[in-house]
C-alpha cells in the first residue's frame, strides 16, 4: 500500500505527479494561503510524510497530532519553523533543500545589497513619480561598493557564494562565523575576525545564519551602535536575527545609512511596520530563493528527501541535531 502524504501548498504539476507515483498525496491546493492550522492539526492524523514550506510551523502540537509521521520534508534550507528535537525524540527524520539555492539568494543577497547603496528602489519612484527636473551633483547620491568592506556574518554556503561576488567588486572581505573556515580563507581572499572587529570596519554588513535560540537578535542596539554611520546592514538569513525595533531607532538617529531586508519577525510583514516607511529601507517578500529553476531544484529536492525517507533510504538531505 502507497504511503499517505501532506502537501501543504500547490505544488508545480511534476512535483505532484512525482510525489503521486509512490504515494496517496493529500494537498493544500491553494497556491497563495498557507494552510490553516486546524486544517494542518486534522490533515496530519493519519499521514506518514508531511511535504511543508517554511510557512508552516511544525512543533510538538503537530508532531503529537501525527502519530504515524516518519518524515517531514521542508522545502527551504532554513528550517526554524520545525521543533527538531521533538521530531527527533518521536523518531521522525526532518529533510531540507541546502545548496541548490545558494547561487540564487546569493545573487538576491548581492542585488539588495546594491539597491540599498545605490538607492534604486527611491530613485526608480522619484523619476516615475515625476519628482525629477534636472540632474544634480548631490542628487540620489549613495555609498560606493567597488573597494569597500564587506563584513558577513554566518561564512556558510551562502556567505562564502556572496564573498565571491565581492571579490569582483575588489571588496575586502571580512567575515565572522561560529568555527573558522581557514581553507577557504586563501582560496576567497577572506578574512576571520570577532564581530566586533566586523561590525566597526565594514561598510556592508550581511547576515547569512540560520534563525536560532543563539541567533535570535544577534544584531540589537549595541550591535547597531558599533557600525559606521555609513554602514548598510542586510538581511538575507531570518527577520528575528535582527531586533526590528533597534533597527529602527538606528535607521531614525542616522547611526547607520541604510538597510535592505528580505526577512523580517513576522511575515508577511505588516506594511504599516515604522521601518518599512523610511526611504533606506530596501524591502523584499523573502524572494532569496525565487527563481524559477531554484524553486523546481528546491521541489524536486523536498520530493525526492520525503519518498526516500518513506522507502526506508536514506534522504538527500537530511537535518541532523
Ligand atoms: P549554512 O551553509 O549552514 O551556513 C550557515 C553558517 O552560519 C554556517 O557557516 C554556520 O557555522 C554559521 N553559524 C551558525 N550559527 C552561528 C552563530 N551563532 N554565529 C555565527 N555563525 C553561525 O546555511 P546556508 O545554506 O548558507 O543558509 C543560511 C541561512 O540563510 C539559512 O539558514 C536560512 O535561514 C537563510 N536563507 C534565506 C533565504 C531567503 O530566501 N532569504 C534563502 C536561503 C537561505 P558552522 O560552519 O560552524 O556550522
Ligand atoms: C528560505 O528562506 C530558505 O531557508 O530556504
Amino acid at each position: 500500500m502507497k504511503p499517505t502524504i501532506y502537501v501543504t501548498r500547490k505544488v508545480p504539476e511534476p512535483i505532484y505527479a512525482k510525489l503521486s507515483k509512490s504515494c496517496h498525496v493529500n494537498i493544500w491546493n491553494e497556491p497563495d494561503i498557507p494552510v490553516p492550522r486546524e486544517v494542518l492539526l486534522e490533515e496530519v492524523k493519519e499521514i506518514d510524510g508531511l511535504f511543508c514550506l517554511i510557512t508552516e510551523t511544525i512543533d510538538q502540537e503537530v508532531i503529537k497530532a501525527a502519530p504515524h509521521l516518519k518524515v517531514i520534508s521542508n522545502m527551504a534550507v532554513g528550517y526554524n519553523n520545525i521543533d527538531v528535537e521533538a521530531a527527533a525524540e518521536s523518531g521522525i527524520i526532518v529533510a531540507n533543500t541546502p545548496g541548490v539555492l545558494t547561487e540564487t539568494t546569493s545573487d538576491l543577497t548581492f542585488a539588495l545589497l546594491m539597491a540599498t547603496a545605490r538607492r534604486l528602489v527611491e530613485a526608480n519612484d522619484y523619476l516615475k513619480k515625476g519628482q525629477w527636473k534636472t540632474w544634480s551633483p548631490l542628487q540620489m547620491t549613495g555609498q560606493d561598493i567597488y573597494g569597500s568592506t564587506l563584513g558577513i556574518i554566518g561564512f556558510g554556503r551562502i556567505g562564502q557564494a556572496v564573498a565571491k561576488r565581492a571579490s569582483g567588486f575588489h571588496m575586502d572581505v571580512l567575515y565572522y562565523n561560529r568555527t573558522r573556515k581557514q581553507e577557504m580563507e586563501k582560496t576567497l581572499g577572506v578574512r576571520f575576525t570577532d564581530m566586533e572587529t566586523l561590525l566597526k570596519e565594514s561598510d556592508f554588513i550581511c547576515l547569512l545564519v540560520p534563525y536560532n535560540k543563539h541567533t535570535h537578535h544577534l544584531i540589537g542596539e549595541k550591535e547597531l551602535k558599533l557600525m559606521k554611520s555609513t554602514a548598510v546592514l542586510i538581511n538575507t538569513a531570518r527577520g528575528g536575527v535582527v531586533d526590528e525595533q533597534a533597527l529602527y531607532q538606528a535607521l531614525i538617529n542616522e547611526e547607520i545609512w541604510g538597510a535592505g531586508l528580505d526577512v523580517f519577525k513576522r511575515e508577511p510583514v505588516d506594511p504599516a511596520l515604522p521601518l518599512l516607511m523610511l526611504p533606506n529601507v530596501v524591502a523584499l517578500p523573502h524572494i532569496g530563493s525565487a527563481s524559477i529553476a531554484t524553486r523546481m531544484r528546491m521541489a524536486n529536492l523536498a520530493a525526492d528527501n520525503l519518498i526516500n525517507a518513506l522507502e526506508n533510504k536514506e534522504p538527500v538531505m537530511r537535518v541532523t541535531l
